[in-house]
């Protein structure tokens, strides 16, 4: 068992921000990944059509053969509340893990929430740092926007338009003194840099993917399920749209070359 991979799921490129973590912190494991990029975004649909997506997501990652299912994706997490329940392998979203650093973190009880439209609509984010802590204070805005960036590889902080809508979507989060930023959907990592310029050293950036990671992997010993074989772990991707423009970006982010890794999979066939 412990030999099999670890399935991860995002509706793109996000969840890699996890991966990258998880290379990190469990080199000697194996992990698939599927980024659903012919569906992408996820974070303007409805909930049906969310957990639609994600039960076919998880499902095609079973098929697999996976020893745990992590959602890299703010959006599933936050939509497919029930998602955990129907699976036969341990789970993890992103909520728990990442608020929970999050209240850590503050300094000042002023936590900001980015993420897509439907994470900051359910207020998962905000009801679970409430629940830590009643008296710190939660600011929320969506960032659609940062999403389609990132899929098009508009991630440089020297991008004059990564800059621009970074300044739109923040200044008001940046008059309210926030201390502590939840980069609450999988995407937003990847352009950490513009992010932090912006709203200077002061503020704590929290990575939702590196988070998950530490999570997943206190989940895989917990169950008994850590691969203790005594070799690096092998990272095999599968898109739902083309393999090359996934490529290319997951090779900015990752600083390593994905060639000859990454295979297109039609999701709707595996669905039927
Ligand atoms: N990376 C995802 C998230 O964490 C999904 C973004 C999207 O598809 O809109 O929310």
């Amino acid at each position: 068992m412990s030999e099999q991979a670890i399935g991860v799921f995002d509706s793109g490129l996000g969840g890699l921000t996890a991966v990258k973590e998880l290379v990190k912190v469990l080199p000697q494991e194996n992990i698939i990944y599927f980024g659903d990029t012919a569906r992408v975004p996820y974070g303007n649909r409805s909930r049906e059509t969310i957990i639609k997506y994600a039960e076919q997501d998880a499902g095609f990652l079973l098929s697999k053969g996976v020893k745990m299912i992590i959602a890299a994706c703010g959006t599933v997490s936050s939509n497919a509340l029930e998602l955990p329940d129907t699976l036969p392998v341990p789970f993890t979203g992103v909520i728990v893990p990442t608020a929970a650093a999050a209240a850590n973190a503050t300094r000042n009880g002023r936590i900001g929430v980015i993420g897509t439209s439907a994470t900051i609509n359910s207020g998962a984010y905000k009801n679970e740092i409430l629940a830590r802590n009643n008296r710190i204070k939660v600011y929320q805005q969506d960032c659609p926007l940062f999403v389609s960036l990132v899929e098009s590889g508009f991630i440089s902080e020297k991008d004059e338009i990564v800059r621009l809508v970074v300044e739109r979507y923040l200044c008001d989060m940046k008059k309210e003194k926030i201390d502590t930023l939840i980069m609450g959907c999988t995407h937003f990592p990847i352009i950490a840099k513009a992010i932090s310029d912006y709203l200077g050293d002061n503020v704590t950036l929290i990575d939702s993917g590196r988070e998950t990671a530490l999570y997943a992997a206190h989940l895989l010993s917990k169950n008994n399920l850590l691969n203790t074989a005594n070799k690096i772990g092998s990272c095999r991707y599968y898109v739902s749209d083309t393999v090359e423009s996934f490529e290319k970006t997951a090779e900015i982010f990752l600083d390593k070359s994905v060639e000859g890794k990454v295979s297109h999979i039609s999701i709707e066939q595996v669905a039927l």
